[in-house]
């Protein structure tokens, strides 16, 4: 069942995190819904520009609403990742979308501050949330790299502000994190005093609390990297992401909804190089599809025990009525 990410948020906010996770297929997302039914954990689906682009915006759309049949006890939302001003608009008007990111980061404050409060009185009048993006995560987003000199990190001065005068429902705070499977060398840990600086800044102005959204969750686990180039990869094997038990501490703290990509790329990578490597002479794509749909569920209850969203689906369904 679709729900709004709103009523998600409330149940989740300072206790554990909702898992987001980008699909752009079936597969995929049959590994999703029965990985979160698995676990018994609420999640978020997001859908890319990309993911938009790859086959068509309506064969997603129908993909979900028929796992949706498929697992009706499934309780999730819908969501536009990092969107532009006409994308937003077309997934507002579209009806089926529970929330848009209007991601104008890389424009001036104000600049940012303009697009998002219009997207803001756009979605709020559908009853859609938004989330907007303040300070720049490395990495690459759709078509914009930044480099690790660029990035910076939310100042939470600027963020109460701009919460204030955009509306937004959640905010994607740049904490240390950065697209893709390249984040980090060697150990790394999450600005956490950031989102403490946040949210308690947030309070004492007054205002409600607003859940964080972590962008560039994924973990790239180093064993899933070695187990692809042992199977003809060329990945950098020093590559290193955000520790998984992090993820639950900074939920606590305010970080409602982590953002999952690339660990699950990786996933579908280590399966399909395995599968062929070790059955060269098959060319039905079927076998390894049913494996990756396997292997994506265990991925994916894995990261919502992480998340501590694992077993919360009892408490979601009796606190939204359903
Ligand atoms: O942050 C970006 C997400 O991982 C989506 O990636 O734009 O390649 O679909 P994509
Ligand atoms: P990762 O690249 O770390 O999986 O991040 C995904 C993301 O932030 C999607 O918006
Ligand atoms: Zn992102």
């Amino acid at each position: 069942m679709i729900v709004t990410t709103a009523e998600l948020y409330k149940v989740a906010y300072g206790k554990f995190a909702i898992g987001a996770y980008n699909i752009n297929n079936a597969e995929q997302t049959m590994g999703l819904f029965r990985g979160c039914i698995d676990s018994q954990a609420p999640f978020i689906i997001q859908i890319s520009k990309g993911a938009r682009k790859y086959t068509d915006k309506r064969m997603l759309e129908a993909i979900i609403r028929s796992a949706s049949e498929i697992f009706p006890d499934a309780i999730f939302a819908v969501h536009l990742d990092h969107g532009d001003e006409a994308t937003c608009y077309d997934c507002i008007d579209s009806g089926f979308y529970s929330s848009v990111m209007i991601d104008a980061s890389h424009d001036p404050f104000e600049e940012n501050v303009a697009i998002t409060k219009r997207v803001v009185e756009r979605a709020h009048a559908k009853g859609i949330s938004v989330e907007a993006e303040l300070g720049m995560l490395g990495g690459v987003e759709e078509d914009i790299a930044v480099d690790e000199g660029n990035a910076c990190l939310t100042n939470p001065d600027e963020a109460v502000e701009f919460i204030k005068r955009t509306g937004c429902d959640a905010l994607a705070a740049a904490i240390g994190t950065s697209h893709g499977a390249y984040k980090f060398k060697g150990q790394q840990s999450l600005h956490f005093d950031v989102i403490e600086q946040i949210e308690a800044k947030l309070k004492a102005a007054g205002m409600p609390p607003t859940p964080i959204v972590m962008h560039g969750s994924s973990s790239v686990p180093q064993d899933e990297v070695l187990r692809i180039n042992a199977a003809g990869g060329q990945l950098d094997p020093s590559a290193r992401g955000v520790n998984e038990e992090e993820y639950l501490p900074a939920a606590k703290l305010g970080v409602t909804k982590v953002n999952i990509d690339t660990d699950g790329r990786l996933v579908w990578t280590r399966v399909h190089r395995e599968f062929f490597r070790d059955k060269p002479q098959e060319f039905d794509f079927r076998p390894p599809g049913k494996v990756f749909q396997d292997e994506y569920a265990k991925f994916i209850a894995h990261k919502n025990e992480k998340l501590g969203s694992a077993g919360k689906l009892a408490e979601v369904r009796a606190a939204l009525g359903k």
